[in-house]
């Protein structure tokens, strides 16, 4: 298979230049899982993301709580292998980093060694502020994602929007003050309402990549299967920019009718004779 570049992201950012593009530009972030994707992603995209959501997106996990460090490891270094100029973060999987900071540095270290990713992100607030600050003194920039984590599913009863009553609104903005205040780059707010993601906007020198956070965030996530329509249901938070999931069905439908009419594979699809010396070459 061949992977021929497309054309280059506008602006090619660092860590660095994508912290200080806050109010300069709106980031533009999607998910990657395979190398292919990447490739396709980074004429468009500010940074990639591999998120631990490969566990339900790629898996067919009902939460992202199955997914091991390896399993970031093996998608996070095909990701940077297709990426094409686009710095890549790669999420910590649950239980890879609460334990302690030196338990988050030893993962962190594993995935920036492993895969070539340029940062890791951790889901948390005031409670891993510590662990943000151990990581980015000793050389691992790191992204935040506070709000609906959803590797704390069950202690919300499912995947739910965050910040709704006055205790878990002010929680959630302590938690945007704590990991800027940490050294974080970026932060991620997942499923909160607008006025709670202006504020944290507004309040902190860091950008904002809002995935159900409105648009008073500085630079958007979603999923990128979610966004191509590969799936019947989604969140209220995702437009469908495609419908992938119809258009596979009906080209695999084709080849499908095709094959059991025994019209594909058709001369054209089918190598010469051994004679042929020039079409043996291209074999
Ligand atoms: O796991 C993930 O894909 C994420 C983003 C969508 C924010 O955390």
């Amino acid at each position: 298979m061949s992977h021929q570049p497309t054309a280059p992201a506008p602006v090619r950012h660092t860590i660095p230049s994508l912290r200080a593009a806050k109010g300069a530009q709106k980031l533009v972030l999607l998910t990657a899982y395979t190398a292919p994707m990447a490739e396709i992603l980074s004429a468009h995209c500010d940074m990639l993301m591999v998120g631990d959501s490969l566990g339900m997106v790629v898996y067919g996990f009902d939460s992202t709580l199955p997914v091991t460090l390896e399993l970031m490891i093996n998608h996070g270094a095909a990701v940077v292998r297709g990426a094409q100029g686009v710095p890549v973060v790669v999420d910590l999987p649950f239980g890879s980093y609460q334990a302690s900071p030196m338990q988050a540095f030893e993962s962190a270290a594993r995935v920036l060694k492993e895969t070539g990713a340029a940062a890791v992100k951790l889901e948390g607030g005031t409670e891993l502020a510590d662990t943000i600050r151990y990581l980015t003194q000793r050389g691992i920039p790191v992204m935040a994602h506070i709000g609906l984590k959803p590797q704390s599913v069950h202690v919300y009863g499912g995947f739910k929007a965050q910040g709704k009553d006055d205790a878990t609104y002010r929680a959630i903005l302590a938690d945007g003050l704590a990991v800027a205040e940490a050294g974080a780059f970026a932060v991620v707010i997942e499923g909160v309402m607008e006025p709670l993601a202006a504020e944290i906007t507004r309040a902190i020198s860091i950008p904002t990549i809002g995935i159900g956070a409105s648009a008073a965030c500085d630079g958007q996530v979603l999923v990128v299967d979610d966004m191509l329509g590969m799936f019947t249901r989604a969140a209220r938070f995702v437009k469908k920019y495609d419908d992938l999931r119809s258009r596979i069905d009906t080209a695999c439908g084709a080849y499908a009718a095709e094959v059991r009419a025994g019209t594909f594979p058709a001369p054209a699809h089918c190598y010469g004779i051994a004679s042929d010396s020039n079409s043996q070459k291209k074999a």
